[in-house]
């Protein structure tokens, strides 16, 4: 193609087109198509090629491999380290991505200013003013000599400045905002973000440099800018949450040092983001009390029990086909529960709207939600309430079968903890646990016929 001509490149591949189309012929994406300008094409300058390796490397057993020791510094937020592994890795480069206004400058700063006590920290923002940042650095009460400030965009200004200064750590804040000038793209365009990653990973993993790159998300929530982005950073992080509730949580969808399953809790409040250390009593701070419709339910997130509400408000439904929506738990899994219930127990959900909640944005992704989440939609259509005290843990099959679960000894002692005096749990759970010692009853369930009987008339709990 021509240089210097209007073209159409997909923002998910790169494909170029001289006309647009709706779906990119080459990945197959819809409507990624973006107006831009053809260049020539240009070889990878070598200084900015990523490589392993010298170029002569020779193979060797992996029985003589030296094991690697990762050095790893603490951000100043446990929840944080927790989800990176146990610490920042010296020399890793992270992603850390969500929604505009969800607290990634906030979160990076407060960072950067605990980090910034034993190390040289080097904070690059391409989208707020020194004055902007003045203000929020105030706000959160964060400083020191060794947290530098840069407000700079351009690819080589900042490489200069990074020589300068040698940092240990280094934050763009946000790679979509940095450009090199010889590229006509703009800024946050794929040449221009992967232009900027390359040239920042490649030298921070020379001089052993941590990089946390801040990523926007683009409409579909995925991260915006190329793919390989993804594949050239070592860990992933995903912020999420409701903007308007206070909580936030950090996930991990990839991470070379450590595992993705862990989960970091966050609330923000007028003084940055503080953690939350045991977000199942922050869950479960409001439930209403003998109401249908509502059981309580705990899930392993990572290593780590969480406790939170399942809520089902099952309503006569007016319209032609009954509704159906899913807040937290996957749809599928709300329906095929829905089946097994009117199949099984004879319940009639097919008459019936069921609008599904869990509380706190928590996404419920685990079978072991199964049994409270039948517990809530019986409840919930013949308004009788589970008792407050009671929660449950299980997986449901299309039996109608209970099956057991992992970690149940884990989760049985967070129950505890937080007062509950019922637990229900899959009948071949229970063997092992007989000669436990614990303050909660535990009920083995064979079945969903057996849920019935836990369930009470509004009135009796109240009168008890
Ligand atoms: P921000 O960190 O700028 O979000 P992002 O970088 O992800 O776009 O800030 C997010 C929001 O948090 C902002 O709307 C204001 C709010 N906020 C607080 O509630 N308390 C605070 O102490 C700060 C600094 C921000
Ligand atoms: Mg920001």
């Amino acid at each position: 193609m021509k240089a210097g001509k209007t073209i159409y490149i997909c923002s998910e591949c790169e494909y170029q087109s001289a006309k647009w189309q709706g779906k990119c012929p080459s990945c197959g994406s819809w409507n990624t198509l973006e107006e831009g300008i053809s260049q020539p094409k240009t070889p990878v300058s070598p200084k900015h090629v990523n490589t392993l390796g010298s170029g002569r490397s020779r193979a060797a057993a992996f029985d003589e491999l030296d094991l690697p020791e990762y050095m790893r510094c603490n951000t100043g937020f446990d929840e944080f380290d927790r989800v990176l592994g146990g610490g920042l890795v010296h020399g890793s480069v992270i992603l850390l991505s969500g929604e505009p206004g969800i607290g990634k400058s906030t979160l990076l700063m407060q960072i950067s200013s605990a980090l910034a006590e034993t190390k040289r920290v080097l904070y690059i923002s391409g989208e707020e003013s020194r004055g902007q940042l003045k203000l929020r650095a105030r706000r959160l009460g964060i400083g020191g000599k060794n947290l530098l400030l840069l407000t700079e965009t351009n690819i080589d200004a900042i490489l200069s400045e990074y020589s300068r200064v040698a940092p240990d750590i280094m934050i763009v804040d946000s790679i979509q905002t940095v450009y090199n000038s010889g590229i006509a793209s703009a800024p946050g365009s794929i040449s221009q973000v992967r232009e900027g990653a390359t040239a920042f990973i490649s030298k921070a993993k020379n001089d052993g440099t941590s990089v946390i790159f801040v990523g926007h998300v683009n409409k579909e929530g995925g991260i915006s800018g190329p793919k390989v982005l993804e594949h050239m950073v070592d860990a992933v992080l995903y912020f999420e949450g409701e903007r308007r509730q206070s909580y936030r949580i950090i996930r991990a969808m990839k991470n070379r040092y450590g595992s993705t399953n862990e989960i970091g809790v966050f609330e923000m409040t007028d003084i940055g983001l503080s953690q939350v250390s045991n977000p199942s009593e922050m869950l479960l701070a409001d439930r209403p009390k003998n109401t249908s419709g509502n059981c309580a339910v705990c899930v392993m997130e990572g290593s780590r029990p969480i406790l939170s509400e399942i809520q089902a408000l099952v309503s006569k439904t007016v319209f032609p086909a009954p509704r159906r929506t899913a807040n937290g738990i996957d749809y599928n899994r709300m329906c095929l529960l829905i089946a097994v219930l009117e199949k099984r127990l004879g319940l009639r959900f097919s008459a019936n709207d069921v609008y599904m909640n869990v509380i706190g944005g928590i996404k419920m992704d685990e079978p072991a939600a199964d049994l409270a989440t039948a517990l809530a939609l019986v409840s919930g259509i013949t308004d009788r309430v589970v008792p407050d005290d009671l929660l449950a843990i299980g997986e449901i099959g299309l039996a109608g079968e209970c099956r057991a679960v992992s970690h149940i000894e884990h989760r049985i002692k967070e129950v505890e903890r937080l007062g509950f005096k019922k637990i229900l749990i899959p009948h071949r759970n229970i063997e092992k646990l007989k000669k436990r010692a614990g303050n909660a009853e535990l009920i083995g369930i064979k079945s969903i016929y057996e849920i019935l009987t836990v369930l009470k008339p509004v009135k009796e709990q109240a009168e008890e």
